[in-house]
């Protein structure tokens, strides 16, 4: 059992969790993630490790509720209240190269994922520019620690609440504008921002790592769920990623397979949803 020593909820949707796991927390490098058991019955769910604080021994998720093991968790998981297990970490660590300059994209949630590496991008010495996206500012979360971080932070709105009216394609394009310099983009979000960014860095011939999140079963290379297709070869997300370089992935096939248990999970859902409703 890993104790919940925080909670934090940035909109009804998302929501942060700081959990005891000492040794996790030692281990955890960027861009490495978790296998999550909220209860003895519970699925198993991949989550990024959005934070790890070596000294607290505490591990940090950040966590969108879109289905039923993600809005159970969200009703449930309350400061002083327990994981029933939390695996990791696990996947490839990122590779924090020696770049002089380094933008770093989240979209959305993707926010939560991208700012371990930005860290470790900054620590490195880089200059360091992070391009967050969200809907309106209502929205927006970890303003302050991008800020600690970036040379120069780029907030990017769907309505113009706050900084540029566009997506983080739109603050991508400043980006190169403002710094013609870039050596390499990490992006970080839903698979179709990925692919966007992709697309205007691809011309550029700009490295641009991607994180990718395919359907996870074991999260140990063993049952095959998590294949991608990166540069015409079949990849596993779990053991050879979750990143790899954007120019090569096949978003679009990403995208078919992540839809394959639409139906099913529609159902769990409603029939979660319809026991709740009984039960409150
Ligand atoms: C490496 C990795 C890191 C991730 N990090 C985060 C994170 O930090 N925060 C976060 O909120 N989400 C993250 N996800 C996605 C998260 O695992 C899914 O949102 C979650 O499993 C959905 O479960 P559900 O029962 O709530 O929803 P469901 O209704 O079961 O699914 C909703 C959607 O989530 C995706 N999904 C469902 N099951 C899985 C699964 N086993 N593995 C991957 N995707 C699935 C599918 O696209 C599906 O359509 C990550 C996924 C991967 C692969
Ligand atoms: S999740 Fe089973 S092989 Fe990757």
């Amino acid at each position: 059992m890993h104790k919940i020593v925080a909670r934090e909820d940035f909109s009804d949707v998302t929501y942060l969790l700081e959990v005891e796991h000492p040794m996790l927390a030692k281990a955890a490098k960027p861009g490495q993630f978790v296998i999550v058991r909220h209860n003895e019955q519970s699925e198993r769910i991949p989550l990024t490790i959005a934070d790890f604080d070596r000294q607290k021994g505490t591990i940090t998720l950040v966590i969108q509720a879109v289905g039923k093991t993600t809005r159970q968790m969200q009703k449930d998981c309350v400061a002083g209240s327990s994981l029933a297990g939390v695996v990791g970490p696990m996947g490839v660590p990122s590779h924090i190269g020696d770049v002089k300059k380094i933008v770093c994209v989240g979209g959305g949630l993707g926010v939560a994922p991208v700012f371990p590496q930005l860290r470790s991008y900054k620590e490195k010495g880089a200059y360091a520019i992070g391009i967050v996206g969200f809907r309106n500012k209502d929205l927006i979360f970890w303003e302050d620690r991008f800020r600690r971080y970036c040379d120069d932070l780029i907030i990017c709105t769907d309505d113009g609440s706050s900084g540029v009216k566009g997506m983080v394609t739109d603050g991508l394009r400043i980006a190169f504008e403002k710094h013609p310099d870039i050596d390499e983009v990490v992006a970080i979000g839903p698979p179709v921002m990925m692919k966007s960014c992709a697309e205007i860095t691809r011309p550029l011939k700009v490295k641009t790592m991607v994180s990718l999140n395919p359907i996870m079963v074991d999260g140990t290379g063993m049952c095959g769920g998590c294949r991608v297709r990166v540069g015409g070869e079949m990849r596993f997300g779990c053991t050879d990623g979750p990143d790899f370089d954007g120019h090569l992935v096949d978003f679009d096939e990403l995208m078919i397979r992540l839809g394959r248990f639409r139906d099913d999970e529609k159902l769990a859902l409603e029939n979660w949803s319809q026991c709740n409703k009984k039960h409150d």
